[in-house]
């Protein structure tokens, strides 16, 4: 009996199949777009420098993390069941959590290199060296490791007693914790304070690097260089404010007072949309990955 339902979207019905549809075409389009961009900044010798490094390895990151939860999702859309192991069910939570923390920190690590480029122009090349940008990705994707399968490990070793429907689209904490009947205090708490510590504490350091990098860039006299950082540093910020802004109203409320369905649209954008838009924010404005790609389609079309 340790099994459980992913209820998912089954409360709108007649959208089923043009949900599957948008969700296919979105998984599509995210393997596309950053498989695309890591063969770019891996080959082209003009990206040969630590902001596309760490591009690469974000866009690496992309498709791990939405792998995690679209296709299981398209694959209930399809046969309309939902039921999930227990053992799947928390590891699906635990590598959510793990990759999702290593998005928060990469981002992180990706404003800090924006900040040093641009307000420290002349230490650039010394402050980030190919040993600190290895190290930095490493950090990231290893230091939540531990502390995310703790996590998982103290909800999934509460009693579950009651009904065995989660109401969302993949195994989250919220509409998990929510399923247990033991005391969850302790582990809201936790929740709680990882949120802090992984999207908190990231976001505001994000924050303080961009608004470092337009003040400096205020001070710049000519107007077109202006208008080009304040557009870049726009498009990072409402992807930032989107990603950590939506992680932070579920995960700093694990027992949400909102409806459900308002969860499941929330999650949405943390878990799909954002991963959508990343390759578009990140590259399709840079001219030199738009020259990149060019030169790319007239060698596999010549
Ligand atoms: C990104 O970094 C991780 C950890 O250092 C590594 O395992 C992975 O292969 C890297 N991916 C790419 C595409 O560079």
């Amino acid at each position: 009996m340790m099994e459980f339902v992913l209820v998912g979207f089954s409360d709108i019905p007649h959208l089923q199949w043009i949900l599957f549809g948008i969700f296919l075409l979105m998984y599509l389009a995210i393997l596309m777009c950053n498989s695309i961009i890591i063969v770019i900044t891996k080959t082209d010798p003009a990206l040969q420098t630590p902001m596309y490094f760490f591009l690469r390895n974000f866009s690496f990151l992309e498709i791990c993390y939405v792998t995690v939860t679209i296709p299981r999702m398209l694959m209930d859309l399809c046969t309309q069941k939902g039921t999930i192991s227990l053992l799947a069910c928390a590891t699906q939570m635990c590598f959510v959590l793990m990759l999702g923390g290593t998005e928060c920190l990469l981002l992180t690590a990706m404003a800090y290199d924006r900040y040093v480029a641009i307000c420290n122009p002349l230490q650039y090349p010394l402050v980030m060296n190919h040993k600190v940008c290895i190290q930095l990705v490493a950090a990231s994707w290893i230091s939540g490791v531990p502390v995310v399968i703790g996590q998982t490990g103290q909800i999934f070793s509460l009693p579950f007693c009651g009904s065995h429907r989660i109401n969302h689209f993949f195994c989250d904490i919220p509409p998990v914790l929510k399923l247990a009947c033991g005391d969850t205090f302790v582990n809201e708490i936790a929740v709680y304070v990882v949120a802090v510590v992984f999207v908190m504490v990231p976001f505001l350091l994000i924050a303080v690097s961009y608004g470092k990098i337009i003040s400096n860039v205020l001070r710049l006299s000519s107007t077109r260089g202006r208008a080009k950082a304040f557009s870049t540093c726009s498009s990072h910020l409402i992807v930032v404010v989107l990603f950590y802004g939506t992680a932070s109203i579920t995960y700093l409320q694990p027992k949400p007072n909102q409806s459900e369905s308002v969860s499941k649209l929330i999650s949405l954008f943390y878990t799909i949309l954002i991963p959508t838009l990343n390759p578009i924010i990140y590259t399709l404005r840079n001219k030199d990955i738009m020259a990149a790609l060019r030169k790319l389609l007239t060698k596999l079309l010549t």
